[in-house]
């Protein structure tokens, strides 16, 4: 069922996009495959809405929302529910469970980040969390909730950029040390209607199991996530940008002397589909470009124009780059970039003799994506 009854503000500040029936099937397909005796377990989902998640009799449901609450109750009144915020004061006793008691987490917990929360009519309090799960955002908060609760395995959904953005990653703390992925599947965000962006971002439906040894970002670089479309990949088959030059505002180590063009700081690729590339303007957000790095940044400029050859499971990652390839070909990058920013034209000569060919950049992009490129 979909949301109904938040306005829009609401909506956004609860992270209230309901989850369509088939990625429900998709969490209870890893249920049943992983874990035998699944009868042994209570099924929780602490930010339930509607309670797309809750199936059979050993199920509870809480969520912050009365009115969210009310109708899941009348869609499956088998199940046991709670109002409260999830965040705070998290425990067993909050679910009337015990240590002894088997527990398996399920959901869409909201994901938001909370420093731009607009804060409509709900009240201050509704944010309060307890102050070891706290985090910027709040989808990396319930995911401590969970492991606060210390559940046997937690099948959710949540923005892959949790695990491979190292700096997320590491913020997933205490569960990270606990919680190891085990299955997993990737979906695009614009499976919910609501969240009409342009640009999708990657979501995982991620099983993870409690495991002394927890998982660490390596393990995540050499995981093979699959996709929805039947796509497999890697991290670490891919080699990045900000392993040749810097992504980000360089003036404290590049003096104004060896600058030669400005570029806008690079974040990953969803953000560089929006942001500018090459600027007139030196600011807070550019970076110092000098004749030795040039290259790279044409690369990055060009690359631009082909994101809409990526599909959106690689829309949290890096700039890629296949680099022995790149050197090969730079003076194509050069000339294309060129053609985009005639103000280089003092850095970049271009012989009469030089025959350009677009076919040479396309190939290249072609072989960096193999089978991932989307035509
Ligand atoms: C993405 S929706 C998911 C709802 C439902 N599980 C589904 O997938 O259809 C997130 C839910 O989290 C609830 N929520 C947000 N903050 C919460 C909090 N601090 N405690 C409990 N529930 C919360 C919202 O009210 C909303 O119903």
């Amino acid at each position: 069922m979909e949301q109904k009854h938040l306005n829009y503000k609401d909506t956004i500040n609860y992270g209230s996009y309901y989850t369509p029936e088939w990625i429900v099937e998709i969490v209870y397909d890893f249920l049943s495959k992983h874990i035998k005796t699944l009868n042994e377990y209570f099924i929780i989902d602490t930010s339930c809405g509607y309670g797309a998640f809750l199936r059979g009799e050993k199920t509870i449901g809480a969520d912050i929302d009365e009115v969210a609450l009310f109708i899941a109750k009348k869609n499956n009144p088998r199940c046991t529910y709670f109002k409260q915020n999830s965040l705070l004061n998290v425990s067993r006793t909050q679910y009337k469970l015990s240590n002894k008691d088997k527990i398996i987490i399920v959901g869409n917990p909201p994901y938001n980040d909370t420093t731009s929360i607009i804060r409509n009519k709900i009240k201050q309090k509704n944010f309060l969390r307890d102050y070891d799960i706290n985090s910027r955002d709040l989808g990396i908060s319930f995911l401590l909730s969970y492991n606060k609760i210390q559940a046997d395995y937690v099948c959710i959904l949540h923005p892959l950029s949790y695990l491979i953005k190292k700096t997320n990653f590491e913020s997933l703390g205490d569960f990270k040390k606990n919680y190891k992925l085990i299955d997993s599947m990737i979906i695009s965000s614009g499976v919910f209607s609501e969240t009409s962006k342009s640009t999708y971002f990657p979501i995982i439906i991620a099983f993870y199991e409690r495991n002394l040894n927890g998982m660490n970002y390596d393990y995540i670089c050499n995981y093979t996530f699959k996709t929805y479309e039947g796509k497999t990949f890697c991290i670490k088959q891919y080699d990045k940008i900000s392993n040749y030059t810097t992504k980000y505002p360089n003036q404290k180590y590049v003096s104004k002397n060896e600058t030669i063009a400005y570029f806008w700081t690079m974040r990953d690729i969803n953000a560089l589909k929006r942001t500018k590339t090459f600027v007139r303007e030196e600011s807070y957000n550019t970076i110092r470009v000098t004749k030795k790095n040039l290259p790279y940044y044409c690369y990055v400029d060009i690359f631009k124009d082909y994101i809409p050859h990526i599909p959106y499971y690689f829309g949290n990652c890096d700039i890629m780059i296949i680099n022995d390839e790149f050197l090969k070909i730079k003076e194509y990058f050069l000339r294309k970039s060129l053609e985009k920013n005639p103000e280089l034209s003092k850095y970049i000569i271009c012989s009469n003799e030089f025959a350009y060919s677009n076919d040479i950049i396309e190939k290249y992009f072609k072989n960096l994506l193999g089978e991932h490129y989307v035509d």
